[in-house]
């Protein structure tokens, strides 16, 4: 069976004034806790998730996942935390403790303090640190074995000056654990029973271990919004880096912002100030250039999305190009070497291999025929108030600038719509279909308007 990694997350996280609990808090694209979720899953470990504060709304953000819930239905400690699932944990094994607002934590540290905790009773993951400050400080004895951790609260001078820190997370021998803390004394003046306490207890069995994190960063917890955005922009870097050396070009890394779940191939370049969230997967050999949004979209390879493009819920297939400033909405399906111009909005609509909408238009609710030609300013007329109707354009039609085409309503293959009509009935295939007033002239009429203009 897998060894367990208990999440606590029970706390509410007060100073990050908020009504959201502090694990629930997104980070690119994610709640804080998944983070460490994820992380114990990279490290080969089953999550087990405690809960308290707000657990109904941390259940249903973590709906469909094979995780395990431990309630503890008041925040007394993180030794309270984990007695809490003690019962519930098997009788011998290995377990992992660590916090749901530490996102920093990489599953193969995760991973390493597992396998360094080896046959001790207790093993705790610390820091050394310039600023210590409130944190738990390990305190080691003369031989330089671990021998206690020391709430800052309750220190001397000499034991604060220590800069090894507890980072929060530890590892355990379960069987142990299971007749050591039901005996843990609470610790005024807040009664809470401190998990940290069990480390002294393991040193006096000769078998407690404390191994020094590497990469100092990955202990930093969040506590308010402003450890949350800095959390973000290292997660982000990671992130970036991850495709960089999968093969992604960036133009300025630092102006980007991709979410954890974004797929990205090779030899793909992202400009500056590009976004990219949610369940978006990008082809090799594309193109997205500078300023463009992109969410839970597909874009196939060899596209090109250019400057200012915002795109949602849409489909963009190879060779297709896209924007500057354009819009494609849900359902969008833009297909091969097809086109999509500046200030082009399309919705629920397909727009077959090769056609082409350059400016100005909108064309929702509607399928658009292979090698068709929708002029600057045509607008599918898709709702009448109370419902949306479907337009169809056929393959290689041609629709004139300024075209209302008033659905629901069918241009057949090869059909012309003249410039500036209005369209309500069927145009036929290969017909050309004219709808605009009859145009007049009258002669010398400027002259005379000026003229008698001029007198006025
Ligand atoms: C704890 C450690 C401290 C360490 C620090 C690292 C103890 C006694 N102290 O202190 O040595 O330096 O973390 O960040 O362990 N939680 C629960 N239930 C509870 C209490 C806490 O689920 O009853 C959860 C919180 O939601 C939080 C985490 O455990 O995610 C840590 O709790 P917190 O109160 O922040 O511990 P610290 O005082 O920071
Ligand atoms: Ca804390």
């Amino acid at each position: 069976m897998k060894e367990i990694a208990l999440i606590l997350a029970a706390g509410k996280g007060t100073r990050m004034k908020s009504d959201l609990i502090k694990v629930l808090h997104p980070i690119l694209g994610k709640p804080m806790l998944q983070w460490s979720i994820d992380a114990a899953r990279q490290a080969g470990l089953q999550p087990w998730v405690v809960v308290g504060h707000q657990e109904d709304n941390v259940r249903a953000a973590l709906a469909g996942q094979d995780i395990r819930f431990v309630r503890q239905s008041e925040a007394r400690g993180t030794g309270h935390a984990v007695l809490c699932a003690i019962d519930a944990l098997p009788s011998e094994g290995t377990l992992l403790v660590f916090f749901g607002d530490t996102p920093l934590f990489r599953g193969e540290t995760l991973q390493q303090l597992v396998q360094f905790h080896s046959d001790n009773l207790a093993t705790f993951l610390t820091s050394k640190v310039a600023e210590p400050a409130s944190y738990g400080r390990l305190i080691r004895d003369s031989e330089g074995r671990a021998h206690k951790i020391v709430e800052a609260s309750e220190a001397t001078p000499e034991e604060l000056a220590v800069n090894e820190i507890n980072t929060g997370a530890s590892v355990f021998d379960i069987a142990w654990l299971k007749t050591q803390l039901p005996s843990f004394q609470p610790h005024a003046p807040k009664n809470e029973i401190y998990l940290t306490d069990a480390l002294e207890r393991a040193a006096d069995e000769g078998r407690a271990g404390a191994m020094i994190l590497t990469d100092n960063q990955e202990a930093e917890g969040v506590n308010d919004r402003w450890n949350l955005a800095e959390a973000s922009k290292i997660l982000q870097r990671r992130i970036l880096r991850k495709h960089a050396f999968n093969g992604v070009s960036f133009e300025d890394p630092d102006s980007n912002s991709i979410e954890a779940d974004v797929c990205i191939e090779q030899d793909t370049f992202i400009g500056r100030g590009v976004i990219l969230k949610g369940q978006t997967s990008i082809g090799k050999n594309s193109r997205v250039e500078a300023y463009s949004c992109i969410e839970d979209c597909r874009i196939d390879s060899g596209v090109h999305i250019r400057e200012y493009s915002h795109c949602f819920q849409a489909v963009v297939s190879s060779g297709a190009v896209i924007g500057p400033f354009a819009r494609l909405r849900e359902k969008s399906d833009i297909r091969s070497s097809a086109r999509i111009g500046n200030f082009v909005e399309v919705k629920k609509t397909i727009v077959e291999e090769g056609a082409k909408a350059n400016h100005l238009t909108y064309l929702g609710d509607a399928y658009i025929g292979a090698k068709a030609n929708i002029g600057a300013g045509t607008i599918t007329c898709n709702y009448d108030g109370f419902s949306k109707n479907q337009t169809s354009i056929g393959n290689g039609a041609f629709i004139g600038s300024n075209s209302a085409l008033v659905a629901p309503v069918r241009i057949g293959d090869g059909a012309i719509v003249g410039a500036g009509a209005t369209i309500v009935k069927d145009v036929p295939s290969d017909s050309i279909a004219v709808a605009r007033g009859e145009q007049k002239h009258f002669d010398g009429a400027a002259i005379r308007f000026r003229n008698k203009r001029r007198k006025e």
